[in-house]
C-alpha cells in the first residue's frame, strides 16, 4: 500500500508514542506538520485500515464571569459570614443594602447551609461556624484550582450547580486513536524515501534517477471544491448551440418586444385565432409609435390573409391593420426564423435560436409562463418531412436520448406538422411542434424552396437532460441542486 510521506510520518510517530493506551489525537505533535495535515492524514490512515479510531465526548469546565467576579471578591456567603461576624445580627434589607444582588445569593446560600432569616433578622451562627467556614473554604479552593486549570469532579460539580455562571460548561470531541496489527509491517515496507513532487530543482540535479516515485492513487477521495460555474440552463444552451453549430447552422437573434403581424400574421395566423388573446398572450400598452418593419411584407401578406395565393384560398376575412401593429412580448422564436428567412432569401440555408419566449400560461410541474424554445429551420429544395424527422432525432441523439416519439399535429403555419414527444414522470410529455411551413407563409415573402422548422422547449429538455420531475425546480436556485447536478453527455 502507497502512504504519503504526511502518512508515513504521522503513523510512524503513532507507533512510536503507542503503549497500549489509544492516543488523544490531539496530542499528536509532530514538527513540520500543522493541525490540518495531521487530520488528513489521520483520516487517511484509517480509511486505509492502518489506525483504529474511537471518538470520545468530554466536558470541561472553566469559571464563568460570576466565578471570576467571586474568585476576586471572595463568594457572597463568605462575605455574608464576615458582615454577622462583625455586627452579631443584621436585618436583611440592611444585607441587600450592602451587598445589593449578591446579598440575595448570600442570603439563599446561607439558609441552604442552615443559617435562616428569623422575622427578617439574621443572627451569626456561633455553634455552627465551624462546619459553615469549611464548606465555604472549600468552595473558594474549588474555583480557585478550576482557574488554575485543574479539572473539577463530580461532587465539585454539584457544589455549583443552579449557581448562575459560577461555572460553565464546554463540550469537546475528541478522536483516541490506537494503531492496528497491520500498521508496523506498512511502515517497514514504506521505509525507503519516495519521491512525491517533482520540482525543476529534482529533475536539474539528476537526484530522480534511482529513487522511486510514490504513486497516485486517482481513486483517493478529494474535498469538494465550491467554485462558482455554470448555470445548468446556460450549460444545456451551451450544448444546444454546439449541436447546431456543429451541423452547420448559422445563429440568429431576435428581439423579445414584436410585432403582432410578424409573431403571427406573417405565419399565417388568421387574426382571430385563439392564440392571439389577451388569456394567452402578454401584450403591451403602447402601439401607434412604431411603424411596422417591411411595410411591403405586410401588405402581400395582408392579400394572402384576405384571398389567399394562387391554389390557396386564404382566410376569406377583412385583415385589420391595427391588429398587426400590436406589440406583445414574443410567444414563439418562430417570429425570428419568418423574418430572418424573408431578409435572407438564400437556399439552401439552415439556421437556429435558442432564446426565451413568453406565454400567459398557469405555472405547473410541466408548465412556465418565461421559457427557452430552440427554434430552427432548414430551406432547401431537398427538405421534407422525412430530413424534419431525422434532424430532431439526430438532435436529440446527441444530447443522449433515443426515446422520443413523434406523432401528427396542427399549426396554422405548417402542413403536416409533428410534435416531438418524451416520457417524463411516466407521462407523455410534448418536447416541442415542428412542420413544413405552408405556401401561405413562404411563397408570398418570396421564399421559393420548402422550409421545414422546429420550435422545441428548453425547459422540458432540461428536465430530461437533469432528470427533474418538476420544471419549476429548474429556477428554484436550490443550491444543493446547484452544486451537485450531474451533467449527461
Ligand atoms: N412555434 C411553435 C410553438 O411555439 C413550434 C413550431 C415551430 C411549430 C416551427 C412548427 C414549426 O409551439
Amino acid at each position: 500500500m502507497e502512504l504519503s510521506s504526511n502518512e508515513a510520518t504521522v503513523l510512524s510517530w503513532i507507533l512510536k508514542h503507542y503503549a497500549g493506551t489509544r492516543i488523544e489525537e490531539r496530542s499528536l505533535k509532530i514538527p513540520g506538520l500543522g493541525v490540518r495535515e495531521i487530520a488528513s492524514a489521520v483520516s487517511y490512515l484509517e480509511k486505509k485500515g492502518l489506525i483504529d479510531s474511537v471518538y470520545e465526548q468530554e466536558s470541561t469546565y472553566e469559571l464563568g464571569p460570576e466565578g471570576l467576579r467571586f474568585l476576586k471578591e471572595g463568594l457572597p456567603e463568605k462575605r455574608l459570614i464576615k458582615l454577622l461576624e462583625n455586627h452579631s445580627k443584621i436585618a436583611i434589607e440592611t444585607v441587600f443594602k450592602f451587598m445589593g444582588e449578591d446579598g440575595r445569593i448570600a442570603i439563599t446560600q446561607l439558609s441552604q447551609l442552615g443559617v435562616k432569616p428569623n422575622q427578617g433578622i439574621l443572627v451569626f451562627p456561633t455553634d455552627k461556624i465551624g462546619v459553615i467556614g469549611k464548606e465555604i473554604d472549600e468552595r473558594e479552593k474549588i474555583l480557585y484550582r478550576i482557574s488554575e486549570g485543574s479539572t473539577p469532579t463530580e461532587d465539585e460539580i454539584l457544589k455549583f450547580r443552579k449557581r448562575g455562571t459560577v461555572l460553565v460548561e464546554r463540550k469537546t470531541g475528541t478522536r483516541l486513536l490506537s494503531p492496528t496489527d497491520r500498521a508496523g509491517a506498512e511502515i517497514l515496507s514504506n521505509s525507503t524515501e519516495k519521491i512525491d513532487t517533482v520540482t525543476p530543482e529534482l529533475i536539474a540535479s539528476g537526484k530522480w534517477k534511482g529513487s522511486g516515485f510514490r504513486k497516485y492513487d486517482l481513486n483517493s477521495p478529494v474535498e469538494r471544491v465550491e467554485a462558482g460555474f455554470v448555470h445548468p440552463v446556460s450549460l444545456l444552451i451551451q450544448k444546444v448551440r454546439a449541436i447546431f453549430l456543429e451541423m452547420g447552422f448559422t445563429e440568429m437573434k431576435g428581439h423579445y418586444i414584436e410585432y403582432s403581424g410578424w409573431n403571427m400574421d406573417a405565419l399565417f395566423i388568421p387574426q382571430d385565432h385563439p392564440a392571439r388573446d389577451m388569456q394567452d398572450t402578454f401584450y403591451l400598452d403602447s402601439t401607434s409609435e412604431f411603424t411596422f418593419e417591411h411595410p411591403e411584407a405586410m401588405k402581400i401578406i395582408s392579400k394572402t390573409h384576405e384571398r389567399g395565393i394562387p391554389g390557396y384560398s386564404g382566410w376569406g376575412y377583412k385583415w385589420n391593420i391595427t391588429e398587426s401593429q400590436k406589440l406583445l412580448l414574443r410567444t414563439h422564436t418562430t417570429v425570428s426564423t419568418i423574418r430572418y428567412l424573408y431578409e435572407h432569401r438564400d437556399s439552401p440555408q439552415a439556421i437556429f435560436s435558442v432564446d426565451k419566449v413568453f406565454r400567459h400560461e398557469s405555472v405547473d410541474w410541466k408548465h412556465l409562463a418565461e421559457l427557452h424554445q430552440i427554434e430552427g429551420a432548414v430551406c432547401s429544395k431537398n427538405a421534407n418531412i422525412s430530413t424534419l424527422k431525422w434532424l430532431i432525432r439526430e438532435f436529440y441523439e446527441r444530447l443522449g436520448f433515443s426515446r422520443i416519439r413523434f406523432i401528427p399535429s396542427y399549426y396554422p403555419y405548417t402542413e403536416p406538422s409533428l410534435d416531438t414527444i418524451a416520457e417524463i414522470n411516466g407521462q407523455e410529455v410534448e418536447l416541442g411542434g415542428s412542420g413544413v411551413f405552408r405556401p401561405e407563409v413562404t411563397r408570398p415573402l418570396g421564399i421559393r424552396d420548402p422550409v421545414i422548422a422546429w420550435g422545441l422547449g428548453l425547459e422540458r429538455l432540461a428536465m430530461l437532460y437533469y432528470g427533474l420531475d418538476d420544471i419549476r425546480k429548474i429556477y428554484q436556485s436550490d443550491i444543493e441542486w446547484l452544486r451537485t447536478f450531474k451533467v449527461r453527455v
